[in-house]
């Protein structure tokens, strides 16, 4: 028998070591880890359960019958992150350069399909020339049969994507079905095609870095929700991510034991809304000086940073919070802000995360780049990622609420459970100063001192609605609170929402305006 288990333990051994020690060398020279690495860097000490190590490819197209690796360029398996259970894959790209075909893709897509039956959230960690050149057309269907699986796991189970290395071609599409993408800065880069096939269509001249690394997707398209500046990092964001999110739909986050014993009033906060209405300020402040301490996990962060999303905890239990930011672009809503916002609106929906809105926005950004890109269909879609939200909603108006920015941003009319607004609140169709041009325009015209008019009927307008009491008389506003008082509210407030069950119309599935 001993010969046996000492062939066992060779081929587990030689499973080790991927593509070699020199290919492990090369990686580590570029800054990268392995595979394996990055699952130990991942998971808890001594969790990792392995499936299929000694999985092969099958092909025998242009020599490959003679580059047989155990594993297949990828290593897949279980095992628990702080104690909770996630399946993972993890390619590697020492073996023909993690390239995926038949073999690597049915071992993704045995995990993801133990996921999917278990209710486990599933991370992929991506480092991979792509489509494996000689497997041709298998190659092809061994992504799809991925993509496939993406699709049907999404909002039953978290799904998390690392960019490690290189994702090109379709290959991307995998990470950008999953929910959340992390990336390396300097050392990952997403694009549909590359450098070289740019220059020959376009003509422009571009680097990796440039058309997909990790900050252009941070900055410019909003691919990747996160950046690391090394692997190491990037896993730990991972890590702290999972720990605001359930296991799956059916599944409550996690929530940490939570006991105040002094007073939940945060005087600070009365301080933070400047005296002049057209002041910016930045909404972190608010949104720190209200959830428990340190505990904000910004999501999209350099991205249409005119508003902010993350996760945070309050008294214990996650939040998903979507602000307005006045200290950009005065928190307008336009094109990227309502993508960012409605995507993150949709997983916090998915998956039982309650919903809190810092609102302080003077309307939809104007302008022919908004209108002629379908600033229209955007923004519906935020309005309808809320609208069909039924997690518990809470929004505290701070200041703005103007125009159709007012609906959209979580109003009562669209299904909020909880509204609230500090006594800065002006909620209306616009600022009284647009509002007046337009409603006295022929008064202001005829006046003898026009100036003196439209300042006269801008404080006219200003008193009857630059001010929450309109829409508190009207029950818009349930209650008109100072900012000192806005934590101890929504603690009371989701205390009361949490066991809300509310069910959207049967039907297939809803239209979002895409
Ligand atoms: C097979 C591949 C491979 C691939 C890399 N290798 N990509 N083998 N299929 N797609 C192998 C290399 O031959 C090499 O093998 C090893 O991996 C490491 O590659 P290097 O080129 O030495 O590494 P590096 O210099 O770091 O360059 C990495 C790279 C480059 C930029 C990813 O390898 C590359 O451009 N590869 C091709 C990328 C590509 O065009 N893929 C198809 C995209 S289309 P040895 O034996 O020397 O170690 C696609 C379609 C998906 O993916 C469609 C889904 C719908």
């Amino acid at each position: 028998m001993t010969d046996k288990f000492n062939e066992l333990a060779q081929k587990l051994e030689e499973a080790q070591l991927g593509g070699g020690e020199k290919r492990i060398e090369v990686q580590h020279k570029k800054g990268k880890l392995t595979a394996r690495e990055r699952i130990h860097f991942l998971l808890d000490e001594g969790s990792f359960e392995e499936i299929g190590a000694l999985v092969t490819h099958r092909s025998t197209n242009f020599g490959l019958d003679k580059q047989k690796f155990y594993g297949d360029g990828v290593v897949t398996g279980y095992g628990t992150v702080n104690g909770r259970l996630v399946y993972v894959f993890s390619q590697d790209f020492t073996v023909l350069g993690g390239s995926l075909a038949e073999a690597h893709s049915e071992k993704i897509c045995r995990v993801m399909d133990l996921a999917m039956k278990n209710g486990v959230p599933v991370i992929g960690l991506n480092d991979s020339g792509g489509a494996r050149i000689q497997e041709g057309v298998v190659s092809l269907a061994a992504y799809a049969d991925i993509f496939y699986r993406n699709t049907l796991a999404s909002g039953v189970v978290p799904q998390i994507s690392a960019v490690m290395g290189p994702c090109a071609g379709g290959a991307v599409y995998s990470p950008a079905l999953t929910d959340f993408i992390f990336m390396v800065e300097g050392n990952s880069y997403m694009f549909v095609t590359g450098p070289n096939v740019v220059k020959t269509v376009t003509h422009e001249e571009v680097t990796s870095e440039e058309l997909g690394g990790a900050m252009t997707h941070a900055t410019k398209s909003g691919v990747t929700h996160f950046t690391a500046p090394n692997g190491v990092e990037s896993i730990n964001q991972i890590k702290k991510l999972l720990s605001y999110i359930p296991q799956n739909c059916e599944d409550d986050p996690p929530s940490l034991k939570y006991e105040n014993l002094k007073s939940e009033i945060r005087e600070e906060l009365n301080e933070i809304i400047p005296e002049n209405p057209n002041q910016p300020y930045d909404i972190k402040e608010v949104i720190n000086g209200v959830i428990d301490s340190d505990s904000f996990f910004e999501v999209h962060k350099n991205y249409a940073e005119n508003i902010v999303v993350g996760f945070a905890r309050l008294a214990g239990k996650s939040i998903g919070i979507v602000a307005n930011q006045p200290a950009v672009l005065a928190g307008v809503l336009d094109i990227h802000a309502s993508q960012k916002a409605a995507r993150f609106v949709r997983f916090c929906d998915c998956f039982n995360i309650p919903l809190l809105v810092f609102e302080d926005v003077p309307g939809f950004l104007p302008g022919t780049d908004q209108e002629w890109n379908a600033i229209i269909t955007n923004g519906a879609k935020l309005l309808y990622a809320f609208c069909e939200a039924t997690v518990p909603r809470i929004t505290v108006i701070t200041r703005k609420a103007y125009g159709g920015a007012y609906d959209v941003m979580n109003s009562k009319h669209i299904g909020a459970d909880m509204n609230y607004a500090w006594p800065s609140s002006e909620i209306a169709v616009m600022g009284a100063k647009g509002a007046a041009e337009i409603i006295f325009k022929n008064e202001i015209k005829e006046a003898k001192d026009s100036e003196v008019k439209l300042k006269e009927k801008e404080k006219e307008y200003a008193e009857m609605f630059a001010n929450p009491y309109r829409a508190a008389a009207r029950g818009y506003v349930d209650e008109i609170i100072k900012p000192e008082q806005t934590r101890e509210k929504l603690i009371r407030a989701y205390q009361m929402l949490e066991n809300k069950v509310d069910k959207m119309p049967k039907k297939k599935h809803g239209n979002i305006p895409l």
